[in-house]
Parts: C-alpha cells; sequence; structure tokens
C-alpha cells in the first residue's frame, strides 16, 4: 500500500463507511496499512467502498449493520475480531449519524427518537462491545462522531445537537473509565463537510435557494473552501494512529474556524 504504515495491521471499524465521511475514512486508514471493516446498513454502497479499497490493494470486508440494534453491533464487533485473523480490534470510528431539522416545538417525538437511536444509542452500543474486547487485549483507540453543533448553536437543529453534545459528554466520561486499560476515546467536532449528508439537507431545507444556503454557510466559517470528507479523515486517522497517544478525551474540532470566531 502507499502512503506510511501509521495503521499497520490495525484491525479498524469504521461505521457509515459506505458515504461521506466515513468512505473517506475508510479508505484512507486502508491505504495506511490498516484492515477495515466497512459497516453500514447501505449494502451496495458499502461494497463500493470495500471494493475501492481492494482496487488499492487494501483489506477491507462489509458487513451490513444498523448501529442502533444490538444483535448487529455485536456480530459487528465478533466480525472484526475475526477480520484479518488478528483476533483483535484496535480501531472503532463510531461514525454513523443522522441529519433533523427543526426548532424544539417542530421536532416529533419519532423524529426525535430516530436521531438519539442512531447519533447516540448507536455509539453507545458500539463502544459497549467494543470496550469489552480492548479491554481483554489492553488497548485500542475509539473515536465518536460528534460535531462543532455540541459546542454553538445553529438554528432549527434541536434533536441533533442534542444528540451532538450527548456523544462529547460520554467520551469524555469512556475516557475516564477506559484510561487504565489503555484506551483511547476521543471525538471529532466537524463543521459543515460537503457530503451527500449536506447535500440532502439543502435540496430538502432550501429547495430553489441551495447556493444562497451554501453561501451562508461560507460566511460563518473564517475559509471559504468548503469542508471535504478528506479533511475530517486525515484528524480520523491521527486520532486512530499512535501519533496521538497522548490526546485523551479530546474534542478534536475540524470546521474552518466556524467556532473560532467571526471574522
Ligand atoms: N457532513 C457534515 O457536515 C457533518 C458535520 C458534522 C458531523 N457530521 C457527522 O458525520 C457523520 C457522517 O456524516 P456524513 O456527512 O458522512 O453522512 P453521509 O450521509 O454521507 O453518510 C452517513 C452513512 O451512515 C450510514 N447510516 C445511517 N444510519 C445508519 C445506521 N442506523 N446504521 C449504520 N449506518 C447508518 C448511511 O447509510 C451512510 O452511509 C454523521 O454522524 C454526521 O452527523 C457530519
Amino acid at each position: 500500500m502507499v502512503g506510511t504504515t501509521t495503521l499497520d495491521g490495525k484491525v479498524c471499524v469504521v461505521t457509515g463507511g459506505a458515504s461521506g465521511i466515513g468512505r473517506a475514512t475508510a479508505e484512507l486508514f486502508a491505504r495506511h496499512g490498516g484492515i477495515v471493516l466497512v459497516a453500514d446498513i447501505d449494502d451496495a454502497a458499502g461494497g463500493d467502498t470495500v471494493a475501492a479499497i481492494s482496487a488499492l490493494g487494501g483489506q477491507a470486508g462489509f458487513m451490513h449493520v444498523d448501529v442502533s440494534r444490538v444483535a448487529d453491533v455485536q456480530a459487528m464487533v465478533r466480525g472484526a475480531v475475526a477480520l484479518g485473523g488478528r483476533g483483535r480490534l484496535d480501531v472503532l470510528f463510531n461514525n454513523a449519524g443522522i441529519g433533523c431539522v427543526g426548532a424544539v416545538e417542530e421536532t416529533e417525538e419519532a423524529d426525535w427518537e430516530r436521531v438519539m437511536a442512531v447519533n447516540v444509542r448507536g455509539v453507545y452500543l458500539g463502544s459497549r462491545f467494543a470496550v469489552e474486547q480492548m479491554k481483554m487485549q489492553r488497548g485500542g483507540s475509539i473515536i465518536n462522531m460528534s460535531s462543532a453543533i455540541a459546542n454553538i448553536g445553529l438554528a432549527r437543529r434541536a434533536a441533533y445537537a442534542a444528540s451532538k453534545g450527548a456523544v462529547l459528554a460520554l467520551t469524555r466520561s469512556m475516557q475516564v473509565d477506559c484510561a487504565p486499560y489503555a484506551i483511547r476515546v476521543n471525538a471529532l467536532l466537524p463543521g459543515t463537510i460537503w457530503t451527500p449528508f449536506v447535500e440532502g439537507y439543502l435540496r430538502r431545507s432550501f429547495a430553489g435557494e441551495e447556493a444562497q444556503a451554501l453561501q451562508a454557510i461560507q460566511r460563518r466559517q473564517l475559509t471559504d473552501n468548503l469542508g471535504r470528507p478528506e479533511d475530517i479523515a486525515a484528524a480520523a486517522l491521527f486520532l486512530a494512529s499512535d501519533e496521538s497517544r497522548f490526546v485523551m478525551g479530546a474534542g478534536l474540532t475540524v470546521d474552518g474556524g466556524m467556532s473560532a470566531g467571526k471574522a
């Protein structure tokens, strides 16, 4: 494989690895020597991620996993431990997530429950079974997908913001309990990243005015550049690798300056 050997032989799970940030991260992990289990509900796109990794000469497998379902997540951890015959799980990227638009009084109970089930329960379940394995092997890195929205208010994102705030708090709490077992737990806090997730949001919420909405997104950053999945994948690679051995319980913001201040 090309690149360095940052994750050489490490077994890595990427949930939501079929699209956007997850796909870019699965590919980057594999390019750096990781053996990657792509876990997603989208079998066709998940297969595409694995095929892209194989075409690069990397090692990867796919499992159909709904992160909100306990049986799926238990099978995912078992599948990772079996993958590549290493008998271990070194890196879990709890990345799968869904959006929800609405002020609190506009948010239906069913939407609230759905966002919490995927974005929070999914992180809890993945972590629960991964930590059991990582405690036995005494080591590992867990990366939880939060969002810059955990630290700043944005209009009409009540349920989504609550879910990402919960993930950040869970990350810190987990890190305290996991530290004695050499398990590191960190969160990523992206700003707006150009993925199918954001494209869909602009289409649904700003039909006919997508260009203006995109300009508003750029105005709230300190750069005109749009965030790319690769920008987050690079941060995930750092947190996954031993290069970040002294980074524990951190929330790493990657948001083009959105949270830093106003220009
Ligand atoms: N794109 C952004 O601007 C942005 C910003 C901050 C945080 N995030 C977070 O990053 C993560 C990835 O977002 P993205 O932009 O790459 O989105 P995306 O929609 O491109 O990809 C999300 C992937 O998760 C999968 N998924 C959804 N529900 C699932 C479930 N129950 N079980 C397993 N897989 C499931 C989807 O099939 C998809 O492949 C999400 O947690 C999102 O909240 C995104």
